[in-house]
């Protein structure tokens, strides 16, 4: 069983410590993995519209028999809808599919407003290849939309995800409604440790996405340290990720679509002193970015 923690965003929601992260899991299986981790005790279940399986998630959400209002679902703006007129008709799409009436959670998935063509696609330079960005409107003009949806009910709170610290700087200059939430790749191979002081002297909470390595490699699973820890505690290396995520003040979002992993996954334990500077110590060798989408947009969002 999990500890159960949950972190008070700036606005005062809440939201729990660990979520069931749905990247990846294919339509068939993420019926039984959202049904599976509701069942177990999750009450965080994270998606997003370009994961292409929400309204699997919704079902199983509807199956799965807990109160709506115990419930905290996240889901995501996609780039091709950034545009002021799209936004709404994108969470709109969204809360059909989910089959809910409000989101706990809405965020602008990437720091990237595709331009699309007539047809709704992506529009590249002949030259480059790389995504054409849309400059007809900034993003401040997207941000007022999702301050509307608050307004309107649809969505309990806002936030980004993969944003620096540049543009959290540049959005919170702005923002009426503040993001409460910036979702990024963390673990211990990628701590962002600048990026996490400067959102909680922001108030803002971090969302550690790929927390497990996302099954790349060098698999973080394999660690030494990592396995080392576990041993020591009686855990997995996985139980030893996500544990190391969730005392350091991030809620964290594992991915599994197995009953057995889904399970021990949510069961988090307490890490030492000892284990938490051993295991802090690790991004200085072996720094390591799982995701990045510069080979598919041919853009460099994280401005390394
Ligand atoms: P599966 O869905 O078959 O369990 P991340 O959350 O970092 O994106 O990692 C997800 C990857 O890690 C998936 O391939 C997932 O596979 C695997 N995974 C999830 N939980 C565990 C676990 N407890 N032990 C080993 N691998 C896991």
């Amino acid at each position: 069983m999990s500890l159960q923690r949950t972190f008070k965003l700036a606005n005062g929601h809440a939201i729990p410590a660990i979520g069931l992260g749905t990247w990846q899991s294919k339509p068939n299986e993420v019926f039984e993995a959202v049904k599976t981790a509701i069942q177990v005790g999750y009450r965080h279940i994270d998606g997003a519209a370009i994961y292409g399986n929400e309204k699997e998630v919704g079902d199983a959400i509807a199956q799965a028999g807990a109160a709506r209002e115990s419930l905290f679902v996240t889901s995501k703006l996609w780039n091709d809808s950034h545009h002021p007129q799209k936004v709404h008709q994108a969470l709109d799409k969204t809360l059909s599919d989910l089959k809910l009436s409000y989101l706990d959670l809405y965020l602008v998935h990437w720091p990237l407003p595709f331009l699309v063509d007539e047809s709704g696609k992506p529009v590249r330079n002949k030259e480059s290849g790389a995504i054409e960005l849309d400059t007809s409107f900034t993003f401040q003009d997207t941000w007022r939309e999702l301050e509307r949806a608050v307004e309107e009910g649809k969505v309990r709170s806002i936030g980004v995800s993969n944003f620096n610290v540049r543009r959290l700087k540049e959005l919170l200059a702005f923002a009426r409604i503040k993001p409460v939430v910036n979702q990024v790749e963390l673990h211990p191979y990628l701590p962002q440790n600048e990026l996490f002081e400067f959102a909680k002297a922001n108030d803002i909470l971090l969302t550690a996405y790929s927390p497990l390595g996302s099954g790349g490699s060098p698999n973080i699973l394999e660690d030494e340290v990592i396995a080392q820890v576990a041993k020591k505690h009686g855990k997995t290396s996985a139980q030893t990720l996500i544990s190391w995520a969730a005392q350091r003040g991030t809620s964290v979002i594992p991915k599994s679509v197995n009953p057995e992993r889904i399970k021990a996954n949510f069961e988090d334990f307490i890490l030492d002193e000892a284990d938490i500077e051993a295991i802090n110590k690790l991004h200085l060798t072996k720094a390591k970015r799982y995701v990045d989408p510069k080979p598919f947009f041919g853009v460099d969002v994280f401005e390394n």
